[in-house]
């Protein structure tokens, strides 16, 4: 019998790993083989990639575990206690959501995990999930791979990509059991207004639902946005869960921490099997994390004021449809009027040597899109000269579409 079919209904169909490519440069030789042929790569969503960026106190932290031995054992698999008890300061702090260490926060090896994790005790077959349209893929695949059915919540160019209360009603059914909010929102980067949140807690509240917010993008807002977690909004406590990590805004991807923030009654299952899904962080990435916790503000004042440079730089460039970046380092580029997402992908490998992600990952609202990750590269030097490449490239296929 086919290995295939002995798989689950999600897993039989599942598409992209060693025997069919998809478009994307996650899997297999795909990356090496455009690094090799000099393309850059703006495409994965990690602050400095490929360079060495880390701050020195970090790396002290980490060298020193591994010096004194720490890093050689487990700390307990819901997380080191010392780590947990910055976390729920800077929550407490910077995210209004009151956070018992105790009680309240489990480390995680990354915050992808953690979105997993949080997803397993709540959706069963036949669940749906709401989803903004754009928004992060792991939202629809970790749904989709417990038998979940992801319902997309379309959000529009038209008003700035923000969430539109009417369109969760619409789509509100009796199998409606959860929302997932990205934000900021990757890959819009869109920061939700305090407005729409408030609404969608309403919402939520109403029809007794509810949230996993993923956080991960919160640290670096631009133009004075408020950063509002839903989290903290009234009647949301008990309803939330809310994902952080250590990988966007702190630049420490390869640490491989996050974590999960909620109330005991909907952590409580989670600490329960913590230690058979998780097992536990790594030692050294969380002591790491540690020291990163302890010099937050200064990371961020650093890595935004850089960040900040290149989005503009992306923005001004002429030739490219966007909206000003309101987080983070991504660009959500409306390609819509010189092809497929997947043919300017493309065509921008061959002309303009540089890799970005195609807008169709993201859900179907992604179609006409592409996504580029301004935060790649320590200089930023290397991402001027591709993005000038990219505009080139598409000011010569307008000009081919009889657009410019
Ligand atoms: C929205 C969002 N959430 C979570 C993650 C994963 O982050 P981590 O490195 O914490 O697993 C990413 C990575 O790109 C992301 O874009």
């Amino acid at each position: 019998m086919p290995m295939r079919s002995k798989m689950t209904p999600f897993f039989q169909t599942l598409k992209g790993g060693l025997f069919e490519s998809v478009n994307k440069a996650d899997v297999g030789d795909n990356a090496d083989k455009m690094k090799a042929d000099n393309v850059a790569m703006l495409s994965w969503a990690d602050p400095f990639f490929p360079d060495d960026r880390m701050d020195e106190d970090i790396r002290r932290a980490v060298v020193s575990s591994l010096g004194d031995g720490t890093a050689q054992h487990y700390t307990a698999p819901i997380g080191n206690a010392e780590l947990k008890k910055v976390i729920a300061e800077k929550v407490a702090r910077f995210n209004g959501i009151p956070a018992d260490p105790q009680r309240n926060i489990i480390i995680t090896p990354g915050s992808d995990s953690a979105l997993f994790f949080s997803l397993i005790p709540f959706v069963e077959h036949g669940d749906e999930v709401m989803i903004v349209d754009p928004s992060y893929p792991n939202n629809f695949q970790a749904v989709e791979i417990l038998g979940g059915v992801p319902v997309s919540v379309p959000v529009r160019p038209e008003t700035g990509f923000e969430l539109e209360i009417e369109e969760f009603e619409r789509r509100l059914t009796d199998k409606t059991k959860l929302v997932i909010l990205t934000n900021p929102n990757n890959p819009t980067t869109v920061v939700y207004s305090r407005k729409s949140l408030e609404q969608l807690a309403a919402f939520i509240v109403k029809h007794d639902l509810l949230a996993i917010v993923d956080q991960a993008f919160e640290d670096i807002v631009y133009d004075g946005r408020e950063m509002v977690s839903l989290g903290s909004l009234e009647g949301m406590l008990q309803k939330t869960v809310t994902i952080f990590s250590i990988s966007k805004g702190m630049g420490l991807s390869g640490f491989r921490v996050g974590c999960i923030v909620a109330s005991d009654r909907l952590i409580d299952t989670l600490f329960a099997s913590a230690v058979s899904v998780v097992g536990a962080t790594n030692t050294a990435a969380q002591l790491a994390a540690i020291a990163a916790y302890g010099k937050r503000d200064e990371l961020i004042a650093e890595y935004s004021a850089i960040f900040d440079r290149r989005r503009r730089f992306v923005y001004d460039a002429p030739g490219v449809r966007m909206q000003m970046p309101q987080s983070a380092f991504l660009s959500w580029i409306d390609v819509s009027q010189l092809g497929t997402s997947d043919e300017i992908v493309d065509y921008l490998v061959r002309e303009a040597k540089v890799f970005v992600n195609s807008g169709n990952c993201y859900g179907s609202q992604g179609e006409g899109y592409i996504r580029l990750v301004q935060g790649c590269y320590a200089d930023d030097a290397d991402i001027e000269q591709a993005v000038l490449r990219i505009r080139e490239a598409l000011l010569n296929k307008s000009r081919e579409r009889g657009i410019s």
